[in-house]
């Protein structure tokens, strides 16, 4: 955890946000993967860590606006569970630690407080729970139905929180830094083992390795595969053939669970053939020209569509689009090579605050979501600001599925060339992800040194041996 000013600090700033009432912050709990003594590795909730810091389960925090006080409700430890998990500070010692001094009480207090409240007709403000535990946890305390739970979900919290956590202090830089130093030898560790005949299931291992040796562990459920057109491909069965290109998009996460995330594409013989370059080349264009364009004011929307039109410049150049290059942009032919958002928001999650709702995230009042097919599946479409932290990740995929669809709906015909694209059907796909942070102007790249990106960096780097 960081020093326990910074979580009094952003306790107050909140606290100036939100007008009235309590302020209910479940941590989350342990949850079993099958049966209730083998758990899945604890993840804190982002928005608890950031305002109460304790990587703790079972804890919940209570913010009394009016009151101006910060509370900590959780259970000390009995000897029959210390017996197992050896001795552990109590809740009064971890509330020292986070600013929260003398105002910790058990679980069981929590409820007669919520009560009060409400008989008092007071706001009791909560973010929109995601953990089936949680959900019951919040139904419980406040006395309504998990079907009505939404819509007592506070919008005003949401916004204060989101307000808050997308501005990144110094000090979340410096976490997600330490992220990306990770992620760059999660990526360079692939690129070096990556041959014809090592199994996907090797390389993964071999990274997610790194991240649990450098931090918490894996920020996501790496995708390592020789299919990148499948987007989020979380199995690693292929044995990788000769010819092919392999995907890795992965990230760690640090002890303070802040995180990176990162996409590299290679080829999997060590040398890109000249068609891969020239797809490769237009990725990687679109990544860079995305760098160059941000800045605080101008929105990730405008961005992806400028993405977009890298894209389809290049797609048309080797004749797998035709028409106006703005046309094509327009009427969302560029997608079918592109079905996904430039990037998102970086943090605390990797999907920053995406349990919050990706239209308060992502979108405002002046931004909204586009319904278009590629362009809506945008999760970071609002103006930027000084201190935002992106992804930027633009990619071409090959999906015989959907261009099967395509092409018997005629979607978009006008503007593509089948007959090119049939001989691009076991392609697969290429992405390049980097982490941005948005400064007073322009963005500067996370992470000490770039990931080798160029085709002659990338193959460099698979010339060299992997070290562990
Ligand atoms: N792996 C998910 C993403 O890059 O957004
Ligand atoms: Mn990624
Ligand atoms: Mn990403």
């Amino acid at each position: 955890m960081f020093q326990k000013e910074t979580y009094i600090r952003r306790r107050q700033a909140l606290k100036k946000k939100i007008k009235k009432g309590l302020i209910l912050l479940p941590g989350n709990v342990e949850a079993p993967a099958n049966y209730a003594a083998n758990t899945y590795k604890f993840l804190q909730d982002s928005t608890f860590l950031y305002f109460f810091g304790l990587d703790i389960p079972g804890i919940v925090g209570l913010i009394d606006v009016e009151a101006d006080t910060d509370c900590l409700y959780g259970d000390d430890f009995t000897i029959d569970q210390i017996i197992w998990t050896g001795p552990q500070p109590a809740l009064r010692e971890l509330g020292e630690k986070v600013g929260v001094i003398g105002n910790t009480y058990t679980l069981f207090e929590l409820q007669s407080v919520i009560l009060k409240a409400i008989k008092q007709g007071r706001k009791i403000h909560f973010l929109p729970p995601y953990r089936s535990h949680n959900k019951m946890q919040v139904k419980n305390l406040l006395g309504v139905s998990s079907r009505a739970l939404e819509n007592y979900v506070s919008v005003e919290l949401i916004r204060a929180v989101v307000s808050l956590r997308e501005i990144k202090e110094e000090e979340e830089i410096a976490e997600i830094e330490k992220a990306c130093e990770t992620g760059y030898r999660m990526h360079t560790t692939a690129m070096k083992l990556c041959r014809p005949g090592i199994n996907e299931r090797e390389i993964a291992g071999a990274i997610e390795g790194i991240a649990l040796r450098k931090g918490w562990g894996l920020a996501f459920t790496s995708i390592v595969s020789e299919h990148g057109e499948i987007l989020h491909n979380p199995h690693y069965t292929n044995r990788l053939k000769p010819g092919r290109l392999l995907l890795v998009d992965a990230g760690a996460a640090t002890d303070r669970c802040y995180n990176s995330d990162f996409t590299r594409t290679m080829p999997v013989d060590g040398v890109f053939t000249q068609k891969q370059k020239d797809i490769y080349n237009i990725v990687l264009e679109a990544n860079n020209n995305t760098f160059r364009l941000i800045t605080p004011g101008v929105t990730y929307q405008s961005l992806h569509l400028e993405a977009a039109k890298v894209i389809a410049t290049g797609l048309k150049e080797l004749n797998l689009l035709k028409g106006s290059v703005d046309d094509i942009v327009q009427n969302g032919a560029y997608a079918l090579f592109m079905p996904h958002g430039l990037g998102h928001q970086l943090g605390l999650d990797a999907h920053d605050m995406e349990d919050l709702g990706e239209r308060y995230v992502g979108y405002n009042d002046k931004t909204e979501r586009s319904s278009m097919f590629g362009l809506g599946s945008l999760r970071m479409g609002r103006e930027l600001l000084p201190g935002h932290v992106l992804t930027v990740e633009p990619g071409i995929y090959f999906i015989p599925q959907l261009i099967q669809k395509w092409q018997k709906e005629r979607i978009n015909a006008a503007f593509i060339n089948y007959d090119t694209v049939a001989d691009y059907l076991d392609f697969g796909g290429i992405r390049l992800e980097d982490n941005a942070l948005v400064l007073k102007k322009g963005c500067r790249m996370l992470g000490k040194k770039r990931i080798p990106i160029t085709p002659d960096e990338v193959e460099e780097t698979m010339r060299q041996e992997a070290e562990f």
